[in-house]
């Protein structure tokens, strides 16, 4: 009998402990205990400020830079080339224990003005492996993952005809790869796009056979993107998205949630305030109940800046941080289920 009492009473405590625990675990936390990382894009520098530093830590077991990875921010020109901000990332992280994603090494936009369509495949494949030799043996072993190709494909399947594959065609998505992997072989190579997370979408689909492809062939791939830059608007579909991360899953493929925001048109916010929330409590879920989804990064994480506006006029308040950085109900929400 005394020992029954014993056993309940340290039952109890131990239960009591346990839910404690989980309570008070940081959204980056309880993100982790469900299996992936939590993470958020960042501006140059922002973390120098303490109250958005406190943000980040909160939040983020990944970080990755908004523009300042990009040629026209990194390499402005042939002969210089801007490491400071990508540095003070890194070292940021290093301190609070975060990765660092690179986003990205090959894209359609914000290049520099030297990169030219006028170059032949040769003059192209040159300055590719130089791009990559420079940038990933100076960040050997500090960069968990590279988006070495962004957005490689059109709505329609086809590849996209961005100056990589005018000049060197549609291999150079290859290239980067096995050069990618043979300068660091330790980190994950990653293909990030939009618009691919449904299973039966002409682009999505058309993205998995390439990558299915290239595993067959013994192509180094570890990943893909998945950009989440969702609108209340559009039908959301759970099982599309699911079923494409299994077939993923079915082939070795790690998948990101990699620029969650999920945005709302401003003359009708509160009508679409539960549809938003549905949508990222959906896609929370679906980060811990699949393995193969590593990781969630939101694209910045308050209304008070985003990119938004500028590409959709009249859409915003797409992030779980209101204008005055203050955490949304969407995210007490979230954060709810994670903790549980
Ligand atoms: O740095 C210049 C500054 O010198 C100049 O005065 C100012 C004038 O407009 O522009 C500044 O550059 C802007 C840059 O952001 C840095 O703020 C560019 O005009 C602007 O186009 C650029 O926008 C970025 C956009 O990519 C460009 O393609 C957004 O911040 C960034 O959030 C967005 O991110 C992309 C991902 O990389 C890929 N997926 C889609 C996502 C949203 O478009």
């Amino acid at each position: 009998m005394k020992n029954k009492r014993f056993f309940i009473t340290l039952l109890s405590a131990v239960l009591i402990v346990t839910s404690l625990t989980s309570c008070g675990k940081s959204f980056r936390d309880a993100a982790k205990q469900k299996g992936f990382r939590a993470g958020m894009s960042v501006g140059a520098g922002i973390f120098f400020d303490k109250s958005v530093s406190k943000i980040i830590k909160e939040n983020s077991y990944v970080v990755v830079s908004e523009n300042c990875m990009k040629w026209a921010n990194l390499r402005p020109n042939k002969n210089f080339w801007n490491w400071n901000d990508i540095d003070q990332l890194v070292k940021y992280a290093q301190e609070n224990n975060m990765d660092v994603k690179w986003h990205t090494l090959f894209w359609h936009r914000q290049n520099s003005p030297f990169v030219s369509s006028n170059w032949t495949r040769e003059q192209a494949l040159k300055m590719m492996d130089e791009h990559i030799e420079t940038i990933m043996t100076r960040y050997k072993g500090k960069i968990s993952e590279y988006d070495v190709v962004n957005e490689m494909f059109e709505e329609d399947g086809s590849f996209r005809k961005n100056v990589w594959y005018e000049t060197i065609g549609p291999d150079y998505i290859e290239h980067a790869l096995i050069k990618a992997h043979e300068v660091d072989p330790d980190t994950k190579l990653y293909l990030n796009e939009y618009n691919n997370e449904c299973k039966g979408n002409r682009k999505a689909d058309a993205m998995f056979n390439y990558v299915k492809e290239l595993k067959e062939k013994g192509v180094p791939i570890d990943g893909v993107g998945m950009q989440m830059h969702l609108d209340t608007s559009y039908n959301y579909n759970e099982n599309a998205i699911r079923a494409n991360i299994q077939r993923y899953a079915e082939i070795g493929i790690e998948i990101s949630f990699s620029e969650l925001d999920v945005r709302i048109p401003m003359d009708a916010i509160e009508a679409h305030e539960v549809v938003q929330e549905n949508i990222y409590l959906s896609l929370y879920k679906l980060a811990s109940e699949e393995p193969n989804v590593t990781s969630v990064i939101t694209w910045g994480y308050t209304d008070k800046k985003s990119w938004i506006p500028a590409e959709f006029p009249g859409k915003g308040n797409a992030l779980m941080y209101d204008k005055d950085s203050k955490p949304k109900k969407v995210y007490k929400d979230v954060l709810e289920y994670l903790r549980k």
